[in-house]
């Protein structure tokens, strides 16, 4: 299309050319490569700096339409694409940018009006903005990349404008905060992330150089709140940004939910402290076993002779009374042998298939004595559906009876004795709370509940062995039992048995 030829100055050409006189000196002069074009299109003459940067020679361009040079057609362009017609029509300049052969133009069109105010040429300049062009489109990619990295973060992206307005939320933020595209709206500023107060506070704390330096703040925990206004425990790390006079103009914060880790912690801790206390469990119950199977001989001993004794005492003999006392002591000490024997699971099991309802009301009838329950309320929250267990019925019976006797203890005569039961049918786990209103169990006793012979009750109406032996027989049956909840507004026991499933049956 472009033809090559070597340079002519402008005024040695045409007697038009000559015409222009001084003017043409002008247009020479202009830095841009310019053309003139008169009204039929036709390209009238260039500038010297066009036959420069594009190696044209007058012959090259004078003469020939311009949709023939520059678009390579016979016949004119579409007249809402041309820039002639709209100079033509508006009598305004016109602009227009320009792409071909890797090179962006510029190329701006202005009318030359005559004495009549009309049209009489048009005057065309070309200005390369092909390094604009391309630093535009780096900076643009660039930008896309940034916003790309940002959007796929992992972690929660959230940036602010000075007034603590939200400009910018990625996906996870999203996510995280529970914020859909329908309800924008419901979180516009950054201090509705947080309690109230606290995005002050953390202001602050980016202000103030001497926490992880000026505009810096450092991984902090923090609670945040969600759209539907759940908390969230995250992690945190913030920034301001400045412009290049160091005024702020956004903060922005990462943040990292916490709630999965903590979780998992919390489980851990739970088991470590399952395991100390089944590690502490088995080694009292070793000794238990022991001590109860070594007394159990002499003891035997004590009874037997004890009663020959006895029987051979006349009925008014002075050692009579003593001899009895010895008896019922001796006695006693069989009874706590026995439940040791229990705790530390060396007596035999008969399981049954029951309904655990009817274990819990049976152990209530057996337990309900009016002297100990007094003003005692007794409410039962028994679960409607079959819950089966397959349990010694007996052992079960005296777990409960024993939890029932603290509870009532507890609550010394007045309060609400409340009995749950309830299943987690993924668990495939049934579930028995035993709960009342008494004082609760201190922090430094809770550690000690559940081991033989701690009592915090009357030295002599109480063993302490009635937790201990409960915690070997759940154990023994493949359950767990432990305190749920306790405080001053009372405490709640909790045992979790294996639910007993009938084959070919979707209970
Ligand atoms: N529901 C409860 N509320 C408050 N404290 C309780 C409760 N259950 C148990 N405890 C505390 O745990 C201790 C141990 O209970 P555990 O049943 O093992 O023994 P005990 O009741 O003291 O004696 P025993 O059951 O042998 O008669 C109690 O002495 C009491 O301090
Ligand atoms: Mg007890």
């Amino acid at each position: 299309m472009i033809g090559k030829g070597p340079y002519i100055p402008a005024k040695q050409l045409n007697g038009i050319a000559e015409e222009m006189d001084w003017r043409l000196r002008v247009f020479d002069s202009l830095s841009y490569p310019t053309i003139i074009i008169k009204r039929d299109k036709t390209l009238l003459n260039a500038n010297k700096k066009f036959y420069e940067i594009f190696a044209l020679s007058p012959k090259d361009i004078i003469g020939r339409k311009c949709y023939d040079f520059f678009a390579d057609e016979n016949v004119p362009c579409h007249s809402n694409e041309c820039p002639i017609h709209q100079v033509l029509k508006n009598k305004t300049g016109h602009y227009l940018t320009r792409h071909y052969n890797n090179r962006w133009e510029d190329r701006v069109f202005s009318p030359i009006l005559d004495d009549h105010g009309e049209v009489a040429y048009i005057i065309e300049s070309i200005r390369d903005v092909t390094r604009v062009k391309l630093l535009e489109s780096e900076l643009t990619s660039y930008k896309e990349f940034i916003g790309r990295v940002v959007e796929s973060s992992a972690s929660a992206i959230v940036a602010a404008d000075r007034q603590g307005k939200i400009e910018l939320m990625n996906r996870a933020a999203k996510d995280l905060f529970k914020v859909t595209n329908g309800d924008k709206d419901k979180i516009r500023y950054a201090k509705q992330l947080y309690h109230p107060g606290q995005a002050k506070e953390i202001m602050k704390m980016l202000r103030d150089e001497s926490i992880g330096g000026k505009g810096k703040l450092p991984s902090t925990t923090v609670t945040l709140i969600s759209a539907d206004g759940e908390e969230i425990a995250a992690e945190m790390t913030a920034a301001i940004i400045y412009d290049d006079q160091g005024n702020e103009v956004a903060t922005t914060a990462i943040y990292n939910d916490l709630r999965e880790k903590l979780a998992v912690e919390q489980q851990l801790k739970e088991a470590q402290k399952q395991l100390a206390q089944s590690e502490k469990m088995a080694s009292l119950g070793q000794l238990a076993a022991g001590v109860a199977h070594e007394i159990n001989n002499p003891l035997t001993g004590i009874l037997f002779n004890g009663s020959l004794i006895l029987e051979k005492l006349e009925p008014d003999h002075p050692f009579r009374q003593d001899m009895e006392y010895i008896i019922e002591d001796a006695d006693r000490c069989k009874d706590i042998v026995k439940s040791l024997l229990v705790y530390s699971r060396r007596t035999d099991s008969r399981k049954n298939i029951v309904q655990i309802n009817e274990l819990v009301e049976q152990s209530l009838k057996i337990t309900r004595d009016p002297k100990t329950f007094g003003n005692i309320k007794v409410k039962k929250l028994l679960a409607g559906e079959m819950m089966l267990i397959n349990v010694d019925t007996n052992k079960l019976n005296q777990v409960i009876i024993n939890l029932v006797i603290n509870a009532a203890d507890a609550m010394e005569g007045k309060g609400v004795l409340t009995l749950k039961t309830y299943r987690d049918k993924g668990q495939k786990k049934v579930f028995l709370e035993v709960a009342d209103t008494g004082p609760g169990i201190s922090e430094a006793n809770m550690t000690k509940i559940f081991d033989p012979f701690f009592t915090t009750k009357q030295v002599g109406k109480s063993t302490g062995l009635g937790l201990s032996i409960a915690y070997g027989i759940i154990e023994e049956h493949g359950g767990r039992i432990s305190v749920k909840e306790t405080g001053e507004g009372g405490t709640t026991f909790v045992i979790e048995l294996p639910q007993y499933i009938p084959a070919e049956s979707d209970i």
